[in-house]
């Protein structure tokens, strides 16, 4: 059996694709996370006893630590989440982007290819393709789409995709990546728009929504990132990056709607703050490589997804309580105390 090292396996997307490899595949798990902010074990809690799981504590940035755990548990596969994922918080900071995104990823290849690993998959994002024009709604972004990021974020995670790019390049390393537009689901941080304004409408509180609410982004439920993840790491050719997308366009201010609208309550909550920094206006992914492809296509309709996920979080309010106390209360007044 393969034995496939997650990265990142404690946070939203990470911990949702170990629950998915583990009830789909036949994989050993193996789960490497910092447990920063973001890394939550409760995550995992139902199949922290699967014996096809290990977790493993440690930093992707710490050489020795990363070729050690690459030994012990015989990984052949990589699969990488870890990172620094909110572009507020880059804004407000952005060594810690570097740091992990870009340094990390460096480790990681290092280490992998000094060990002939078969596979290693970087998972990255649509905003390392920079912004979409709003009126032109033909324009969508493909895999040759120029690399234009405009946050400290989104250069971070464009930085690792180039040096993953290299590796393929100059040492004929097994490199894969995926590019996917905003995920959305169960054990997303409420720092990003969905779970925020959930948690924000449930505790009766404002709902600040950045500019003029017409920022455009492209939803798709989680497990459907996962489903193509695994469709890439089984059947995607070296050296090609895929995009990940559900055609799923939404105004930001239509979605903050469409939240009150299902928790009964009226747009008066609704407070618009000061834009973002550099926000980038529209994302739009266009999914016809792997699609055509690789035969991957999402599984969720919009509507259903949405409704699964705030039902997770009406069930789950102390999940998200719990994290949206201590580290958390300092950053919101950091990043809102201003807007
Ligand atoms: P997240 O912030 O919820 O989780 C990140 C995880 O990485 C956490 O468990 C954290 O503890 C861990 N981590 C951070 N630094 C680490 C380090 N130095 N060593 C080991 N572990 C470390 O992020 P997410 O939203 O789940 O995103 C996962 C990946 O998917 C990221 O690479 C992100 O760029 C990419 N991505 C996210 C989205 C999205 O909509 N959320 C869309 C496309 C791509
Ligand atoms: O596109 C993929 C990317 O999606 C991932 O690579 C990132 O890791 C992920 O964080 C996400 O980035 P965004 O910046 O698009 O997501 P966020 O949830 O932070 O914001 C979504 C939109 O909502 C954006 O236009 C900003 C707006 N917004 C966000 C917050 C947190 C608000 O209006 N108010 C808010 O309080």
């Amino acid at each position: 059996m393969k034995n496939l090292l997650v990265t990142g396996g404690a946070g939203f997307i990470g911990s949702n694709f170990v629950k998915y490899v583990l009830a789909n595949f036949d994989y050993n798990v193996i789960n490497l996370d910092k447990l920063t902010y973001a890394g939550n074990l409760e995550n995992l809690s139902d199949i922290e006893k699967n014996p096809k799981y290990k977790f493993v504590k440690a930093d992707i940035c710490e050489e020795k630590d990363v070729n050690e755990i690459l030994q012990k548990y015989e990984i052949d596969t990589i699969i990488n989440f870890a990172a620094e994922s909110h572009v507020d918080r880059s804004i407000l900071g952005s060594k810690e982007f570097v740091v992990t995104n870009v340094l990390g990823t460096q480790v990681l290849l290092d280490a992998a290819k000094n060990l002939k690993i078969e596979k290693f998959l970087q998972v990255s994002t649509d905003e390392v393709y920079g912004s979409l024009p709003e009126d032109k709604k033909e324009i969508k972004f493909t895999e040759s789409t120029s690399i234009t990021p405009s946050s400290p974020y989104s250069a971070s995670k464009a930085s690792a995709d180039m040096l993953c790019h290299s590796y393929f390049h100059t040492h004929n390393f097994p490199i894969l990546i995926t590019r996917c537009s905003n995920n959305y689901g169960p054990y997303q941080f409420p720092e990003k728009l969905i779970p925020l304004m959930i948690a924000k409408a449930l505790g009766g509180e404002k709902l600040p929504v950045y500019g003029d609410g017409k920022n455009i982004r492209d939803w798709l439920y989680v497990e459907d990132h996962c489903s193509g993840i695994m469709t890439v790491l089984e059947k995607g050719k070296f050296g090609e990056v895929y995009n990940i997308g559900g055609n799923n366009e939404w105004y930001n201010i239509d979605i903050v709607k469409l939240i009150l609208k299902r928790l009964g309550k009226g747009e008066e909550f609704i407070t618009y703050v000061k834009d973002r920094p550099g926000h980038d206006r529209r994302y739009a992914i266009d999914s016809g490589k792997i699609q055509r492809e690789l035969g991957w296509k999402p599984a969720h309709l919009f509507e259903e997804g949405i409704e699964k996920t705030i039902k997770w979080y009406i069930e789950n309010e102390s999940w998200w309580k719990k994290v949206m106390s201590g580290e958390y209360q300092k950053y919101f007044e950091k990043n809102y105390g201003n807007k």
